[in-house]
């Protein structure tokens, strides 16, 4: 291959994102690279020629293997939303001729459906501006919301810190004999497969979460207060798990409802925060129980100790086919995992069309949420592979060690 290759960073991290940074610099050079430079807070960053060469980073096998290791994003990040090519032509000849000065021929973006925006603007205009530099999508988000791909890196690893975390805080709420109610807040904005993953604590040493809510249904406060008051007047104590992103029937959300702070990104979406602690004080003050709010936050995106290694294994894997389909011409693409058997799991990685992707929002499918505040059998069947097994930290000194930025 001629030409150097430049690699960014966007959106919310994950557990398992440096591990697709990884697996695109460690290709690229295997392939023939010769620099690999990286986006110091992904385009806005470039923007203001922000960047390193990573080869004076990633110079030893170890340096590579810590940074799977390490969470959140190792390059820095963004929440950056490019104008519209016709409103701006300006930022977009900034923007190749600074790829152009650092003769970059191949373009990798890792992020979600709003950072493949990114991916889906420049790789069009790289076509009307007769442009030759690939431009790739490798996915990432711990909301496991974009279209196409069978889940998303980032995903699972947030989902088995959940599941562990949900394990853990159950037994803590047995130790009184009297019942208390714990309200889990947890994230994924619109979506509800992070919530959902609470059901995977169920199981013989645990009974699992009692109630979960998603935000692809309504939510009833009404029922819902009814609901903790009929399960805690069997004396027991409960844990429920809600989204971040649950709103009642009029459209706000119910972190709305209380006093907030309104905190919008440059995609319009909204800070969510205070969905837990609402509800967990109306249960105090309304039905007199003992309740407690925790908000997993961002804990359960940055829990590298409990990552899964099918997780970080697809997330470098991604990486790899990206640069792989990029470096034999592919553009404007993005790569998505593909199921191909669910016993013995497997997926295989494909591109898909950046179009198809970008700013779209793939729901939990409302036949998977049952009516009685749960999920169904068949959607954890479909999370429980992405949990499996473990990459142990290299501990130094009683701690995970992580690579220094
Ligand atoms: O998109 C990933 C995510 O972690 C969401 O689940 C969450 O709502 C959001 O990012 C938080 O974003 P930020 O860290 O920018 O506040």
């Amino acid at each position: 291959m001629n030409g150097n290759v430049i690699v960014g960073q966007s959106g919310g991290p994950t557990a398992v994102i440096n591990s697709s940074l990884a697996g695109v610099f460690k290709t690229a050079k295997d392939r023939g690279a010769n620099k690999v430079y990286g986006m110091c807070h992904g385009i806005k960053g470039l923007l203001d020629r922000k960047f390193i060469d990573l080869s004076d980073k990633l110079d030893s096998t170890m340096a590579i293997d810590l940074l799977k290791r390490t969470p959140s994003s190792y390059l820095g990040s963004c929440r950056y939303k490019l104008p519209e090519i016709k409103d701006s032509k300006e930022t977009y000849d900034k923007i190749f001729q600074i790829l152009n000065e650092l003769e970059i021929k191949y373009f990798f973006y890792i992020g979600g459906n709003d950072s493949m925006d990114t991916i889906k603007k420049l790789s069009d205009y790289a076509i009307v501006s007769g442009s030759d530099i690939k431009f790739m999508g490798v996915p990432k988000t711990i909301d496991n919301d974009l279209a196409i791909t069978d889940h998303t890196p980032g995903y699972g690893s947030a989902a088995k810190f959940i599941a562990a975390t949900m394990k853990e805080i159950i037994r803590d709420g047995l130790v009184y004999d009297y019942p208390s109610v714990t309200v889990v807040e947890i994230m994924g904005r619109n979506a509800g497969w992070l919530t959902a993953a609470a059901a995977l604590a169920k199981s013989d040493d645990c009974e699992g979460v009692d109630l979960i809510y998603l935000p692809e249904k309504p939510f009833d406060i009404d029922r819902f207060m009814v609901r903790v008051k009929d399960l805690a007047a069997k004396g027991k104590s409960l844990v429920i798990a809600v989204s971040e992103g649950i709103k009642v029937s009029d459209g706000r959300y119910v972190f709305e409802l209380d006093n907030h702070v309104e905190m919008i990104d440059a995609f319009g979406h909204k800070q969510m925060s205070g969905t837990a602690k609402f509800l967990s004080n109306k249960i105090a003050s309304e039905l007199g129980l003992k309740s407690r709010a925790i908000e997993l936050s961002t804990l359960q995106r940055c829990a590298a100790h409990m990552s899964s290694r099918t997780d970080i294994t697809e997330a470098y894997n991604v990486g790899g086919a990206a640069v792989k389909a990029a470096f034999e011409g592919e553009t404007g693409k993005v790569v998505v995992l593909k199921r191909v058997s669910d016993d013995p799991y497997m997926c295989i990685t494909e591109t898909g069309d950046v179009h198809k992707i970008a700013n779209v929002e793939k729901k939990v499918p409302l036949e998977w949420i049952t009516d009685d505040d749960y999920v169904t059998d068949e959607l954890v069947h479909y999370i429980r592979p992405l949990i499996q097994a473990e990459l142990s930290p290299i501990m130094i000194d009683g701690l995970p060690r992580h690579l220094k930025v």
